[in-house]
């Protein structure tokens, strides 16, 4: 790809070399098996949306033990054959390990014989009440995310992303509208950031490197009850801690106010991320949320930034190539989002081409160069 605009650049994130900065954002489909393995159209999905060689794909959110999942038709990463099931997929991939917490469904919980669990006994809208995770159980959580790492990274992955997003887990850790714990994990800021730490800690301890790791935050989100008043002093802190702690993590990933979940929504007053961005400085960060082709190539252009795309790419399998072309985009389908073990709305959005041939003759071109 020609290098006249930044998002269209090669960049470097921890030990991956990526030839432009457009990324597939995790996207839960529930394609998935019964016992949470990817199917073969989950690798043929991936691999379409990596056709574009250098780009980086984040994979759909990952639960790092029965005992933090919460529904069926997800991907875990815990028995061997839920390690296996990822060895054909395509490359550079990014593993998203999950947690639900007070976001599972309850009555999957009970069918599994798993405990209903969060960071406090506050209960999600219209769900019952959880069970307070103590504090053996809360590091015992900390010790899964870095078995769940190792196993990504022998399952093939690249790399890891802490869902620290949307109201699971960690984010009910995090923010004070479901954290009202007394111990060393809740009330100040840094007991409500501790969850987080500790499992970015276990999990480079575990790696023996911080440049496969990364993490996924929204301040702003208001999904599943989340939001506190004021999110800027704990995502100050916590992002400033990250920085000095990890220098050299591969990313930090970052929602944008504009969208909640999979929707759109109008960024509130005094809501936006530049102050996570300062922070970070020029360490590579990934922005999320309702970006178009114009947004994309504005933010990356003012700010460096990777720009994940979420509907998009999963209507685009070759969305790189499309924004680079300025081609116009296949339309998502949100009916087709969650369909269980099928293939409409997956793998069957069409490729343009007469993109992917003219990619392919410039690829030949340099070749013979
Ligand atoms: C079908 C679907 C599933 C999603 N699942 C996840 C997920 O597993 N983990 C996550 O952090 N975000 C998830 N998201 C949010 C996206 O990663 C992204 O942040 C959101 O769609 C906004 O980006 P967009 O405007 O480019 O779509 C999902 C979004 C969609 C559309």
């Amino acid at each position: 790809m020609p290098q006249s605009q930044k998002l269209f650049q090669p960049i470097t994130i921890g030990d991956i070399a990526l030839k432009h900065r457009v990324v597939l954002s995790p996207m839960t489909r529930f394609r998935n098996t019964s016992q949470h393995v990817p199917t073969d159209l989950s690798v043929e999905y991936y691999s379409q949306r990596g056709s574009v060689p250098g780009t980086l794909l984040i994979s759909e959110a990952t639960a790092i033990a029965a005992k933090a999942g919460g529904y069926e038709n997800i991907p875990h990463l815990e028995t061997p054959v839920q390690i296996a099931g990822w060895n054909k997929a395509s490359h550079p991939f990014i593993s998203m390990l999950w947690a639900f917490g007070r976001t599972a469904d309850p009555a999957f919980m009970k069918r599994h014989g798993l405990q209903y669990v969060s960071a406090s006994d506050i209960p999600l809208t219209g769900f019952p009440e959880p069970h307070v995770l103590t504090i053996e159980e809360t590091k015992e959580y900390v010790q899964l995310f870095a078995r769940a790492a190792v196993n990504a990274v022998e399952a093939g992955f690249d790399g890891v992303e802490v869902h620290g997003a949307n109201g699971y887990l960690v984010d009910q850790f995090l923010q004070d509208v479901c954290n009202n714990r007394t111990d060393e994990y809740g009330g100040s800021i840094e007991n409500r950031c501790r969850f987080a730490l500790e499992i970015l800690d276990a999990i480079v301890n575990a790696l023996g490197t911080e440049q496969k790791v990364a993490i996924r935050l929204s301040p702003w989100e208001i999904y599943q009850d989340m939001r506190m008043k004021d999110p800027m002093p704990t995502f100050r802190y916590l992002v400033s801690e990250i920085a000095r702690r990890y220098p050299n993590l591969a990313y930090l990933h970052v929602t944008e106010p504009r969208v909640t979940g999979d929707h759109d929504r109008e960024a509130g007053e005094g809501e936006q991320n530049d102050f996570i961005r300062e922070i970070w400085g020029s360490r590579a960060f990934v922005s999320a949320g309702g970006y178009n082709r114009e947004l994309a190539v504005d933010t990356a252009e003012r700010t460096g930034n990777l720009i994940a795309f979420g509907r998009h790419y999963l209507a685009n399998p070759d969305l790189p190539l499309r924004l680079y072309a300025n081609h116009p985009l296949n339309k998502y389908n949100r009916k087709t989002f969650l369909l269980v073990e099928n293939s409409i709305g997956y793998t069957d959005y069409p490729f343009a081409e007469d993109l992917r041939s003219r990619a392919i003759e410039s690829d030949k071109a340099n070749a013979s160069d």
